[in-house]
């Protein structure tokens, strides 16, 4: 895997540049993703939660539907706010499961661990510090079933080709009758999307330029994010949301730890970002595809998001 170091120079060194999302989520960046979730026009957060809070019950009934223990293990679980929905309703229902959430940030599991355990002393947490896949690895070490949650959108963030290897990798990582239940975004009034990632208080901006402050501070790097604009745009024929940082002039920024310098003419973009949302009648598909079997959606009332619940096949 290459580090943030070397994606930055090779990013930043080709004709169209780019450096990806995956590196807004340092410290700071987590912090103001929790603010972009507090935005009412962030409707994604909301209506993920209503789907769960509504569904609680039948979504116990598809994890459960061999009554025997599993592994609630979920991908990437932040704070944990939608989670606890589940977890509240299963505790109380007397299931038997275990709660595995994976993530790299020891801080973000540390958080979360201390959080849910003294909510719910009775709770059974096995939180694994380390990747997706190697800890799909040490749980499939048990013979209990493991339900993936992967939450929040995040498949948006690959482009199609990248989001079907994804899945598949998930599916490499699980044993027949093993669950996935994902959550994504719809296509939907382009102006809700829009203003969903484009919001006036300029939240969504400095989530985007924070990539080049931790530039300057992990990497030795002198951009002034002044200098530099936010820009995005969603085409309802994709049903990708863009996202860029515009140079507003022309400038040559240095990088000390790499050596580098990079060369921007005014209003040359690197993109960032892309965040897909999708069609409900494309469930079916993206679950077979990739190796799983599908079994249902679950919808919010507005139907502006979905969360989706597949089987290993
Ligand atoms: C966390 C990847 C789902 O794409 O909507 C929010 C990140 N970017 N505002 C998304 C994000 C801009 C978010 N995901």
């Amino acid at each position: 895997m290459p580090t943030f170091g070397e994606d930055v120079r090779t990013g930043l060194s080709k004709e169209n540049k780019s450096i990806s999302s995956k590196y807004f989520y340092d410290a700071k960046g987590s912090a103001i993703f929790q603010a972009i979730m507090r935005m009412p026009s962030y409707y994604l957060t909301d209506s993920e939660f209503e789907i769960l809070e509504t569904n609680k019950a039948e979504i116990l009934k598809l994890f459960t539907a061999d009554e025997g223990p599993f592994n609630l293990v979920e991908f990437g679980a932040g704070d944990g706010l939608k989670t606890k929905i589940l977890i509240e309703f299963f505790l109380k229902q007397n299931v038997d499961f275990t709660y595995a959430p994976i993530d790299i940030s020891q801080d973000a599991l540390d958080n979360l661990t201390n959080d849910l355990g003294q909510r719910w002393p009775e709770l059974k947490i096995n939180p694994l510090h380390t990747d997706y896949f190697n800890g799909l690895d040490v749980l499939q070490r048990e013979e209990r079933r493991n339900i993936v949650l992967f939450l929040g959108s995040n498949l948006g963030n690959f482009d199609p080709t990248g989001a079907n290897l994804f899945l598949s990798e998930i599916r490499a990582h699980l044993k027949p009758q093993d669950g996935l239940f994902i959550g994504l975004d719809l296509q939907k009034n382009p102006h809700v999307i829009v203003r969903a990632y484009d919001d006036p208080e300029g939240i969504t901006k400095s989530f985007n330029l924070n990539l080049l402050n931790r530039i300057n501070q992990e990497l030795g790097g002198h951009f002034d994010p002044m200098k530099f604009d936010f820009y995005c745009s969603y085409s309802p024929e994709t049903g990708e949301v863009r996202s860029y940082i515009v140079s507003k002039t022309d400038q040559k920024v240095r990088i000390d730890s790499l050596d580098f310098e990079a060369e921007f003419k005014q209003w040359e973009m690197i993109h960032t970002e892309i965040s897909r949302k999708f069609r409900l009648n494309q469930m079916p598909a993206l679950a077979n595809n990739n190796g799983f079997e599908f079994i249902s959606n679950s919808l919010d009332c507005k139907h502006y998001f979905v969360n989706s619940y597949w089987k290993a096949k």
